[in-house]
């Protein structure tokens, strides 16, 4: 499972890239707002931290034409861009022309398993369902992962990966695991609670107590 993260923090991304926990990052237009900094830089600035891992940078226009040259216009900031568009009709058309150019697109707004079929037909790199969204309003969004997944093992020739989005805690993640979806994207600190535990941090401090005992030395 690939972890992406969910954000445009430059030292949050920088500190799970030194953790050896970041394959990618994502972002879109309410992620750049919060950050109060300017766009295009800001993303030039991620891609130098993880120039080997895809960085999702979303279209502002819902407009085709507008949409395909925001597309052409952040793809080349950096071969490791992979250009995020809504899934509308026009988001499609978008995604079908910029593949078919070798561009990876994130079809993101993902929120039923047609949309995501569609997505794969039109040669999306990256699928994002939004699963926290479906379950703030009383559905259950990990049940759209596993329909995904489902679909998308029936066609070989589809290639799309399946990138969990709207996650909002570790379990979130550990069904996503348990489902194979190939990539999460995660709020920083939803990554940094999965090693967490009560019991680990009980046992490592009996150790130490236990070794200090000792009075010995490793080194
Ligand atoms: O990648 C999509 C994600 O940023 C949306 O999360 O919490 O706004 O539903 P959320």
């Amino acid at each position: 499972m690939k972890f992406f993260a969910d954000t445009s923090d430059l030292d949050a991304i920088a500190d799970l890239a030194d953790l050896g926990m970041l394959d990618g990052v994502t972002t879109n237009p309410s992620i750049i707002a919060k950050s109060g900094k300017d766009f295009i830089p800001l993303i030039q600035e991620i891609c130098k931290i993880c120039p080997d891992a895809p960085v999702s940078a979303e279209v502002a226009s819902t407009d085709f034409e507008i949409m395909m040259k925001e597309g052409d216009k952040l793809a080349a900031i950096a071969d490791n861009i992979a250009v995020k568009v809504p899934l509308t009709e026009a988001g499609l058309k978008v995604c079908k022309n910029l593949s078919n150019n070798g561009t990876m697109v994130n079809v993101t707004l993902c929120f039923s398993p047609l949309q995501a079929l569609l997505a794969a037909k039109a040669g999306a790199a990256f699928i994002s369902p939004f699963v926290g969204r479906l379950d703030d309003i009383g559905l259950t969004g990990m049940d759209l992962i596993a329909e995904i997944l489902n679909i998308y093992d029936n066609y070989p020739e589809f290639h799309t990966e399946v990138l969990v989005a709207s996650v909002r805690h570790p379990q979130h993640i550990r069904e996503s695991a348990l489902l194979g979806a190939d990539v999460v994207t995660c709020p920083p600190d939803v990554i940094k609670k999965l090693y967490k535990h009560p019991l680990t941090d009980n046992g490592l401090a009996g150790f130490v107590a236990d070794w200090k005992k000792t009075g010995q030395s490793i080194l």
